[in-house]
């Protein structure tokens, strides 16, 4: 399903490598993209990409953390709380955004299922938090009042695309 689906985007990613195993990285990207996080389906497939084992496969995407081994929601926000954005208040901030969520725990999903919110290492936007990431894309000088907008902006998307006639 990859294969079809993301035609061009693994033709365009196998092309960048002499050795199309050195694409399984980006491939997981997509994979999890597809499926909401790495699934057994999804290493199967990329293996049969790159022409590898699934237990190679396997064995990278269990070593990084920005694969996630589990189902998320559709809003995954990782929030940076390493020390130099602690030091401008992203430990306040991820706790606010937990409980507006009404998120219990840490890597905790919301109960509507829209929203994984965890917090991460070092994210390299150090200079502009609260910061966070969310499906790989960053949101940076954070405050509660610009994640409120965000949230209702990110929950009217989700609302639309499971409307009838429009795009999923
Ligand atoms: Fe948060 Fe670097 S410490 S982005």
């Amino acid at each position: 399903m990859l294969a079809e689906k993301y035609a061009a985007q693994t033709e365009k990613i196998l092309a960048k490598y002499p050795d199309k195993r050195s694409s399984v990285m980006s491939l997981l990207y997509i994979s999890q993209e597809e499926y909401g996080y790495i699934t057994e389906e999804g290493i199967r497939e990329i293996a049969v990409i790159i022409g590898e084992d699934p237990t190679a496969v396997k064995s990278v995407a269990g070593f990084y953390t920005m694969y996630s081994k589990q189902p998320k929601g559709k809003y995954w926000l990782q929030v940076c709380t390493d020390l130099p954005c602690a030091l401008k208040g992203a430990d306040q901030f991820y706790e606010d955004l937990k409980e507006y969520l009404e998120i219990t725990e840490d890597g905790g999903t919301s109960p509507d299922g829209l929203f994984t919110v965890e917090h991460v290492m070092c994210l390299a936007a150090c200079d502009k938090a609260p910061m966070l990431q969310c499906n790989f894309h960053y949101a940076e000088n954070l405050d509660m009042e610009k994640m409120k907008a965000k949230i209702a902006e990110w929950r009217a998307e989700a609302a639309a695309s499971k409307t009838p006639g429009k795009k999923a």
